[in-house]
Parts: structure tokens; C-alpha cells; sequence
């Protein structure tokens, strides 16, 4: 067995150039499948809201929900680094956030906190950064913010969009950010953040010039129902079991076969 990943893996990893692999686990069975294919980061995603819990959206996600995953998962994993999302309106002012994050962090076993957040959040990203808190900063599409969006839509794909997003990600990294995870990002506008900032850069549907990739498990396994996301691949599909399809992606992004450009948007 490897030595466990840390955050300083996940820098060294960016500094060499080598790919991160990341998915999505909700419970102990398949937290131990994705470690022992090799995986570097398991996030408990409050996508669990949709995959496991079967609502329409992220927003019904209580704390108490993240939390009960997180101590599900963390039981799984030997090797793989733990990141937790703070779901919907449980970060919404320093001390919310700092409740929020401790409680996933003590009661849950969580390594790191996942905030979807643009540049006026970043006081909260300070908040838990000076707490001693790892901090995953997620923008570009922010499925929280659904609501307001009025649907997914794919980021950064008009001039005014994409400097928000170059905002959002040095605010973000400033306020003290550990890592930077951006989802349905125009490709371009997620190679410019990469260049424009110093963290690990983790991409879901923004294309291959980031420093890491994940999928939600549900949909590289195929099993998501109704039309799985452009930006997915069905492993399973090319390997027949769910422990190979999982090896299958971590070597498709150790090796930048995957995303391809069927998977990214312009
Ligand atoms: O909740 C989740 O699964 C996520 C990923 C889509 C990155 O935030």
C-alpha cells in the first residue's frame, strides 16, 4: 500500500506534473473499490443529493446527510485524501461555515472542505483558511446555485463570464484556498486559470489543461439515470466490472486520455 495522500502529495503532484485522480464515493463499499484502483482524492459530493437520495438537485443536502456519508467513506479508505462539500446554506457567514466544517471534520473524518464559492465568498474561505482548515474552492458552474441560474449551464464561455471566473480564482486563492476545483468551464478559461494561479486545479467538464479530473462514480459507471453528462465517460461499458472501470479511468487521466475533446466544452 502507498503512503497516504496529503495535501502535500496533491501540491507535489501538481509540481511534477503528474495527473490527480478524483471521484465521488457516498458509502463504505465503494470507497474501498476507488482506493484500492488508486484514486488520489474521494469527495463525499453533495451530488449525493441526486445519485443516492434521488432529488431533483444539491439543495435538499442537509449537514447531517454529508456528515453520515462522510463517516461511511472514511471507514473505506486507507490510501485516498477526503474531501467533504459543505452542502447548500451551511456556509454562509464565517461562523456557519466554521460549524459546518468542524463538525465534518470531527464527527465525519474528513480531510479537506469543498465550498462552492466566487470572489465576494472569499472572506469565508478566509475564515476557515485561518481556522486551520483545508479548503477546496469550487466555481465556474456552482450546482447550489441552481435556482438562480434557472438550469447547469456551461461557464465562462462569454468575455464578461470568463473574467469572473479569473476573478473568483485569484480572490479565492488569496483568501487562503488549498485547492481549486472548477466544473462545465469553457476549456480555454480553465487553461487561463490554471496559469493565473498556484493551486492544484481539479476539473469536471473543463477540459484536459487542469491539474486533476473527477467524476461523479454514478456516471462513469453508467448508472445515473436519464442522459448521463457530456462531459462523463461509461467506463464500465469498456470493462465489464465496477473495479475495472475505476482502474480504467485513474490510468485515462494519469495518461491525459481522458478528458477527450468529445468530453470538453469550447
Ligand atoms: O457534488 C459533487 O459531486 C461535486 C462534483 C461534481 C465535483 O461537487
Amino acid at each position: 500500500m502507498n503512503a497516504a495522500v496529503t495535501l502535500a502529495t496533491l501540491r507535489r503532484m501538481k509540481t511534477e506534473q503528474s495527473p490527480i485522480v478524483a471521484i465521488t464515493a457516498y458509502d463504505y463499499s465503494f470507497a474501498r473499490l476507488v482506493d484500492a484502483a488508486g484514486v488520489d482524492v474521494v469527495l463525499v459530493g453533495d451530488s449525493l443529493g441526486m445519485v443516492m437520495q434521488g432529488h431533483g438537485s444539491t439543495v435538499p443536502v442537509t449537514l447531517s446527510d454529508m456528515a453520515y456519508h462522510t463517516r461511511c467513506v472514511a471507514r473505506g479508505l486507507e490510501r485516498a485524501y477526503l474531501m467533504v462539500d459543505l452542502p447548500f446554506l451551511s456556509d454562509t457567514d464565517d461562523h456557519t461555515a466554521l460549524r459546518s466544517a468542524a463538525r465534518l471534520m470531527k464527527e465525519g473524518g474528513a480531510d479537506m472542505v469543498k465550498i462552492e464559492a466566487h470572489a465576494a465568498q472569499a472572506p469565508v474561505v478566509e475564515a476557515l483558511s485561518h481556522a486551520g482548515v483545508p479548503v477546496c474552492a469550487h466555481f465556474g458552474l456552482r450546482p447550489q446555485r441552481v435556482g438562480q441560474l434557472g438550469g447547469y449551464r456551461v461557464q465562462g464561455r462569454d468575455e464578461a463570464g470568463a473574467r469572473q471566473v479569473l476573478e473568483d480564482a485569484r480572490a479565492l486563492e488569496a483568501a487562503g484556498a488549498d485547492i481549486l476545483l472548477v466544473e462545465c468551464l469553457s476549456a480555454a478559461v480553465a487553461a487561463q486559470v490554471r496559469e493565473q494561479t498556484t493551486l492544484p486545479l481539479i476539473g469536471i467538464g473543463a477540459g484536459v489543461d487542469c491539474d486533476g479530473q473527477i467524476l461523479v462514480l454514478q456516471d462513469m459507471l453508467g448508472v445515473t439515470p436519464g442522459q448521463p453528462p457530456r462531459f462523463s465517460h461509461d467506463f464500465l461499458a469498456d470493462t465489464g466490472s465496477a473495479q475495472s472501470a475505476v482502474e480504467a479511468y485513474v490510468e485515462a487521466v494519469r495518461t491525459r486520455d481522458f478528458p477527450r475533446r468529445e468530453h470538453t466544452f469550447e
